[in-house]
């Protein structure tokens, strides 16, 4: 089957890519893209077929994440991978994820809005979504508050690095040395949680077992990094497309405002309409047929998952973004039944769903307990950017403060 006329990883697609993915999804539901040496998918049945399916690895995190990470959970199958997300699971759900998470993330919450609550402006990214889900880890993972900006550097390279589709040099240097970097720091603090453990998550994980054996230093290194960036990333800019989406809708924000419990079913919308991750790759372990054509062994392919989120098939008017449509069910959608495919889905489905909605909800309340009048400062809602993970770089508002 052909490709489109106009492709993803294309300036125009860089600037609005909802009218290419539309067409790829109607018009091309499996094509090879020469750039990317991907075959590509895009419709909701077969995205969901590709997630489940055992022909489709996760090999394509060797290339794409290892050389920062380490290698991580991602690459993982079967007993491994299981034992490795038994590990951390159970802190991210239930009265754990309360325990854990709750008062640290309204205290960075707190802290960070206290800084310029009176000032009736905000760059809501650079001053608040950016920084609220890296604080939260950090704090538990028990890291050390000083060494936050250093965190924040890291994280900041290696954003840059998965996010270099122009292939600056400069820019991947950056990203390969914070692996060095960051094992560096790590290592001796995982020697010293081993020797002197506390209630943190690296003491956790450290001191936890695989089958009566623990997991070796390297190892628990690169599942650090790794949950320092999957932790905090696609949580600030989920956000921060949530605001976008709730600032350009004032009636929905309105009911958001007088009725709280709608925060979450907010952000389970925005997830589906406004993904933060709008494709991710798999591995073709053996010739698998899609629409008739034969993605071969080896093959690299791409799920373009924010086309499967405006499936007609599985949508309503999927474009128009509205907390009110029948067809989101808010609980559900944290979970492995979802009907948007933003975590993912199968057997690598984010681990880190509840903590992300707790965040975000913990977050708004707050921020909207703080501003009323919220606006675009210049009038208009300002451009997202990037190809594989996308949200707005920055966001000036107005407001009128509350107290
Ligand atoms: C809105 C926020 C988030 C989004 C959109 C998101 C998205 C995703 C996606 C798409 C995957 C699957 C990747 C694949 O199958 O190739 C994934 C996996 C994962 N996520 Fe998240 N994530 C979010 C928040 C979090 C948080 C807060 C954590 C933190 C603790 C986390 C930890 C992980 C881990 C550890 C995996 C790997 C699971 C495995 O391999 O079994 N994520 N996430």
């Amino acid at each position: 089957m052909t490709g489109p006329q106009i492709d993803i990883m294309t300036p125009e697609y860089e600037a609005d890519p909802n009218p290419i993915l539309d067409d790829i999804r109607e018009n091309h539901p499996i094509y090879f893209h020469e750039g990317l040496d991907s075959w590509v998918l895009s419709r909701h049945d077969d995205i969901l077929e590709a997630l489940r399916t055992p022909a489709f690895t996760t090999n394509n995190y060797a290339w794409q994440l290892e050389p920062v990470h380490g290698k991580n959970i991602l690459q993982l199958e079967g007993k491994e991978h299981r034992s490795m997300r038994a590990i951390v699971t159970p802190t991210l759900r239930g009265d754990q994820l309360r325990e854990n998470f709750e008062s640290v993330a309204v205290n960075n919450a707190k802290e960070l809005i206290d800084v310029w609550r009176h000032d009736g402006k905000v760059e809501l990214v650079s001053q608040f979504t950016l920084r609220l889900p890296l604080s939260v880890i950090i704090d538990v993972l028990g890291l050390d508050p000083e060494d936050k900006p250093k965190f924040h550097v890291w994280y900041n390279a290696i954003h840059d690095y998965f996010t270099n589709t122009a292939g600056d040099p400069e820019v991947e240097a950056a990203g390969l040395r914070t692996h060095d970097e960051l094992r560096d720091f790590m290592m001796p603090l995982i020697q010293e949680r081993k020797k002197n453990p506390g209630d943190d998550l690296i003491s956790k994980i450290v001191h936890a077992e695989i089958d009566g054996e623990r997991m070796s230093d390297i190892d628990i290194k690169s599942y650090i990094s790794f949950l320092l960036v999957a932790g905090s990333e696609s949580t600030d800019l989920q956000m921060s497309n949530m605001w976008l989406r709730l600032l350009e809708n004032p009636d929905q924000l309105q009911a958001v405002r007088e009725d709280r419990s709608l925060v979450r079913t907010a952000f389970a919308e925005a997830l589906r309409h406004t993904p933060a991750v709008l494709m991710i790759m798999r591995e073709a372990s053996q010739d698998v047929e899609f629409h008739g054509t034969k993605i071969p062994a080896g093959s690299t392919v791409t799920l373009l998952l924010a086309a499967a989120n405006r499936d007609p098939r599985q949508f309503a008017a999927p474009e128009t973004f509205n907390i009110f449509r029948d067809d989101l069910e808010t609980d559900k959608e944290f979970t492995a039944a979802a009907n948007h495919m933003t975590f993912a889905l199968g057997r690598h489905f984010c681990i880190g769903t509840y903590l992300a909605a707790m965040e975000a909800e913990i977050a708004t309340n707050l921020l909207l307990d703080a501003m009323e009048d919220i606006e675009f400062a210049d009038g208009n809602p300002p451009q997202q950017v990037g190809s594989f993970v996308r949200a707005p770089r920055n966001m000036p508002l107005t407001f009128t403060p509350t107290s």
